[in-house]
């Protein structure tokens, strides 16, 4: 591990831009003030100094812009014609990789992931996402249905369904990957015809904002998309309770998903919820031990472990444990940690001060209950900005806080098994249900454990991949719904069937 570097590359000239001014709200069309004037400061996690002032939504400007998003889809955005709801997706996405690299360092300069990082990874995959959904504008429809029974003659009624839209969405995202989760709640939420009031995250609102700027120049009208940054207990809970709201689409933590649910009660709000995870993932002595030991570092570690599908808890096959541990332990120790726009940067900062203190009090449990800190821990007291360096715990017991708990940072517990079976129990032995990974050559095991493993997504020989075709969400506490794929237009449809008496 190299200590945090200070060496901070100019800023391009339109990112000084963006930054240069206060930033607003979207409501309606119009960047507005909130109805309070209250604001709040974003920071760059990479040195903990402010960025810019954002105005502060609460419950007023919620009631606007829910309002907006109802008269933008009753006068507009309900009829316009699919096709031309592709071709605004299809130019936002155009709009978007044509500005990918102010996109990146924004995303970089606001959340502390790798510039590097976010212009292979976050920008692609989220212009890829308003493609994939622009492709299935046209191509949402209902069925005829066989209807016939004693009460209902077969050829005397004709029965079909219609698949429409659920009207207002609110989408509420956290900070982990703020540009990306903006395009999937925007994009087939819009593709199938519903506006949105998205709410992004208090420590990441930039990204979104920047979205925002484009939105126009794609062609969408007034009201269609709504941006209002704000706090989760005022702005966030305000869209929740909405009685405006037929929709509400959130990711962030376990604990406010609950809160969701109950708060969601007053209109029964349809929801979807992408929560926390504790990802098991497991190495077989049979795997491709070069690409099994980098791709599990990875897993843990990437984006600093603030991943909801991170592959926090390693299980090594007792045959190769030690081996592999010593090996992720070197490799830990290797990551050089610094600032989210140097170059060489591998492991940015944690978004915030508090996610460092959450991250610390997990390192110090860990500790305090008798597991070995075999690599990395808190950095230097003095150091500027949020870090921790690549950690790994040996001597861990499935029963210890560090392997229960979703710590969101790159804090890795390693734990040997013996066989399949036991190996699928203590893996699915969570509330969690998120995601998983196998590492084995072996077929036979691999979908076995395919099968086992209780998680909505299972990578085999592989981690961490993403693609706007593959249905994504949780099983467990992990939530419900799913993203991505053809499932996630069930998510933003309703469908209405139709009768006719042909008598
Ligand atoms: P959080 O769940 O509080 O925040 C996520 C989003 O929900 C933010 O936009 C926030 O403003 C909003 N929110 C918060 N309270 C709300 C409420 N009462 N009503 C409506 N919206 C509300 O997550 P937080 O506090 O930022 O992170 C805490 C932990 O949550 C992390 O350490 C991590 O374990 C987990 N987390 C999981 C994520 C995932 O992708 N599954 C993403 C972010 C956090
Ligand atoms: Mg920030």
């Amino acid at each position: 591990m190299t200590t945090a570097s200070t060496s901070t590359p100019p800023l391009l000239p339109a990112v000084e831009q963006f930054l240069a001014a206060p930033k607003r709200l979207l409501i309606g069309g119009e960047w507005v003030d909130a109805a309070s004037g209250k604001t709040f400061t974003s920071f760059n996690p990479s040195t903990g100094e402010p960025l810019v002032e954002v105005a502060e939504a609460d419950s007023a400007d919620i009631d606007r812009a829910v309002a907006a998003a109802r008269q933008a889809y009753t006068s507009v955005w309900r009829n316009t014609p699919p096709a031309q709801r592709a071709q605004m997706l299809w130019k936002l996405a155009d709009l978007i990789e044509q500005r990918a690299d102010e996109f990146a360092q924004l995303e970089a300069l606001d959340m502390g992931k790798t510039q590097r990082i976010a212009r292979m990874a976050d920008v692609p995959l989220v212009v890829d996402h308003f493609r994939y959904y622009a492709g299935w504008c046209t191509k949402i429809h209902g069925e005829t249905l066989p209807a016939g029974n004693a009460a209902a003659p077969a050829q005397r009624f004709f029965t079909y369904t219609l698949r429409e839209p659920v009207g207002v969405v609110g989408s509420i995202i956290p900070w982990n990957f703020p540009l990306l989760m903006t395009a999937w709640k925007l994009a087939p939420a819009l593709a199938c015809g519903n506006t949105v009031v998205l709410k992004p995250a208090e420590q990441t609102p930039l990204t979104a904002l920047l979205i925002g700027e484009l939105l126009v120049e794609a062609g969408f009208p007034d009201g269609v998309v709504n941006i209002v940054p704000g706090f989760g207990p005022t702005a966030g809970a305000a869209i929740v309770k909405h009685m405006g709201v037929d929709k509400v689409a959130f990711t962030g933590s376990t604990e406010v998903g609950r809160e969701i649910v109950k708060m969601s009660a007053g209109n029964l709000k349809r929801l979807s919820l992408e929560l926390g995870g504790k990802s098991p993932n497991i190495v077989f002595p049979d795997a491709d031990m070069d690409a099994a030991i980098r791709g599990s570092l990875m897993a843990v570690m990437y984006n600093q472990g603030q991943v909801c599908t991170a592959g926090a808890r390693l299980y090594v096959q007792q045959s190769v444990a030690d081996q592999v541990t010593e090996r992720l332990i070197e490799s830990a120790n290797k990551m050089r940690v610094g600032h989210a726009l140097d170059p060489k940067t591998q492991l940015g900062p944690l978004v915030s001060t508090d996610q460092l203190k959450r991250v610390t009090g997990y390192i110090e449990a860990g500790q305090r209950e008798g597991a070995t800190l075999a690599a990395g821990g808190l950095m230097d007291a003095n150091t500027a900005g949020y870090f921790v360096k690549p950690t790994v715990f040996t001597d861990v017991q499935d029963t210890m806080t560090i392997a229960r708990e979703e710590i969101f940072g790159p804090v890795l517990a390693v734990m040997p098994f013996e066989t399949v079976e036991e190996v699928a129990a203590r893996a699915n032995a969570s509330e969690y249900g998120l995601a998983a990974g196998v590492w084995t050559r072996d077929l036979k095991t691999a979908h076995r454990l395919a099968a086992a493993l209780q998680a909505g997504t299972v990578w085999v020989n592989c981690y961490n991949l993403f693609d706007a075709s593959a249905p994504f969400g949780g099983y467990k506490q992990s939530g419900y719904g799913r993203e991505f794929g053809d499932a996630s237009l069930h998510e933003y449809t309703q469908i209405k069937s139709v009768w006719v008496d042909l008598n």
